[in-house]
């Protein structure tokens, strides 16, 4: 410990100069945070510290020290053998399926994407669950296979491991018994720990706004994307950050075999548009990290998807992990659900809402997420939006579709998905996917 008044505080110490609004030194955050992680500082103090910093917040260089702290708590990926490292991460929506377009795409462009991805929890989807959904392919690569497969194909996507960043898996935990979760400098240096061990040196960040996301106002999406692009620039990195819409489901799919499905006709070129266009947006701020033109950018991230490269990148990337590279030609072939029920409109007018959080929790009631880690899940069942908002409807026409096993969940799907849609006679305003940029 370097600092000598620090060392001189105990953790009661510590906690109560938090409780009284006062600011921590890195080595304080040290004595806190690495004694939580080794099992010297007990789960109650540690709430008791948590709950203040709640109510207390922290300045951004506090904030900044305590990333850093959690960030070096364990392992941290090594990629400087590996050129232009870029990571992408979203802070969860449903229907979110961008890594599985992006991250090839990148690859497609000449960037390196060696990065690790999570699993779903309550309503949001995860990109590791999605793509086991494709028979063979596993997360589990060992560092060496990592890196080379990184170095060969341009991507290479690993599970969450608890060696990386062990900080934040435990004092997660905590804070999600502790009603400590929404609290940003808690959430970015959550985020941010596990990005910066994970090694690259340019971040893209899609920071979701609205009902199915853990920020609803466009101004606490800001205040968060603030926080991690300073952040990362106090660490040395390049962290770009986009804001966008996360009132309404991503394309039209929710539920991992659907998502896989519709990402992979996005990768032809043939999704829709607001997907594709969130995936073209983040794509083009990895390449303006790296120096490139924006217009020229876009030009280039756009022919990714219309001349095949980005979906020859991702067939190669899921042969790589054991994957059949037959699902990627032939995604019908993916299991999806037999059994089908839809909502309908009670009346003629124009869609104006299909809640985000609705959905989600629509496809967790049908067996396709998890509320505990752990937890196995279905990766056919889903909801397809049939219907976005702004688009017309007729009295009794099938606005959702639910894909189900034998009805397990449906009726509470189906009526999470009904008071989550709400129907109109004019047409609402036009919505708008990108909400902003901080970088
Ligand atoms: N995602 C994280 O990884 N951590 C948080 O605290 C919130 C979202």
């Amino acid at each position: 410990m370097s600092d000598s008044v620090s060392a001189a505080l105990s953790v009661p110490d510590l906690i109560a100069k938090k409780r009284d609004g006062g600011t921590h030194t890195q080595a304080e955050l040290e004595t806190l945070v690495l004694g939580f992680t080794r099992g010297e500082v007990p789960d109650y103090q540690m709430s008791a510290w948590l709950m203040a910093v709640f109510l207390r917040g922290m300045t951004p260089e506090e904030t900044a020290a305590l990333t850093l702290v959690m960030a070096r708590s364990g392992d941290q990926l090594d990629l400087g053998s590996l050129k232009d490292t870029v990571d992408k991460h979203s802070t969860g929506g449903v229907g979110d399926k961008t890594s599985l377009v992006l991250t090839p795409m990148l690859a497609a462009l000449g960037l390196t994407v060696a990065k690790m991805s999570g699993r779903g929890l309550a309503h949001t989807g995860g990109t590791i669950d999605k793509l086991e959904s494709i028979p063979g392919w596993s997360p589990d690569l060992s560092e060496d296979r990592f890196l080379a497969q990184a170095r060969d194909v341009g991507l290479a996507l690993i599970g969450q491991t608890k060696d990386l960043a062990p900080a934040d898996g435990k004092l997660y935990a905590l804070r999600d018994v502790t009603a400590t979760v929404p609290c940003l400098p808690l959430i970015a240096s959550s985020i941010m720990s596990k990005k910066l061990a994970s090694g690259a040196q340019t971040i893209v960040l899609d920071v979701k706004v609205g009902a199915g996301a853990f920020m609803t106002t466009t101004e606490q999406g800001e205040a968060l994307a603030r926080a991690m692009v300073d952040i990362g620039r106090r660490a040395g990195r390049n962290v770009r950050a986009v804001l966008t819409d996360m009132d309404t489901p991503l394309g039209h799919m929710a539920g991992n075999s659907l998502e896989v499905r519709e990402a992979l006709a996005t990768l032809r070129g043939e999704g829709p548009s607001d997907l594709t266009e969130l995936c073209v947006t983040l794509a083009v701020e990895a390449l303006v990290a790296h120096g490139q033109d924006a217009a020229e950018a876009e030009g280039r991230a756009r022919r990714t998807l219309a001349d095949g490269s980005a979906l020859a990148k991702f067939r190669a990337f899921v042969a790589a992990q054991g994957g059949d590279p037959a699902y990627v030609d032939a995604p019908e072939r993916l299991d999806v659900a037999p059994d089908r029920a839809e909502v309908r409109a009670e009346r003629g007018g124009f869609v104006v809402r299909v809640d985000a959080l609705s959905v989600g929790r629509a496809v967790l009631a049908l067996g396709g997420g998890r509320e505990r880690k752990g937890e196995a899940i279905d990766p056919g069942v889903g909801v397809e939006l049939l219907k976005k908002p702004g688009e017309r409807v007729e009295a009794g026409e099938a606005v959702l579709r639910l894909y189900h096993r034998a009805g397990r969940g449906l009726e509470r799907a189906q009526a999470l998905l009904e008071a989550g849609l709400e129907l109109a006679d004019e047409a609402p305003a036009p919505e708008q996917l990108i909400l902003g940029r901080v970088n």
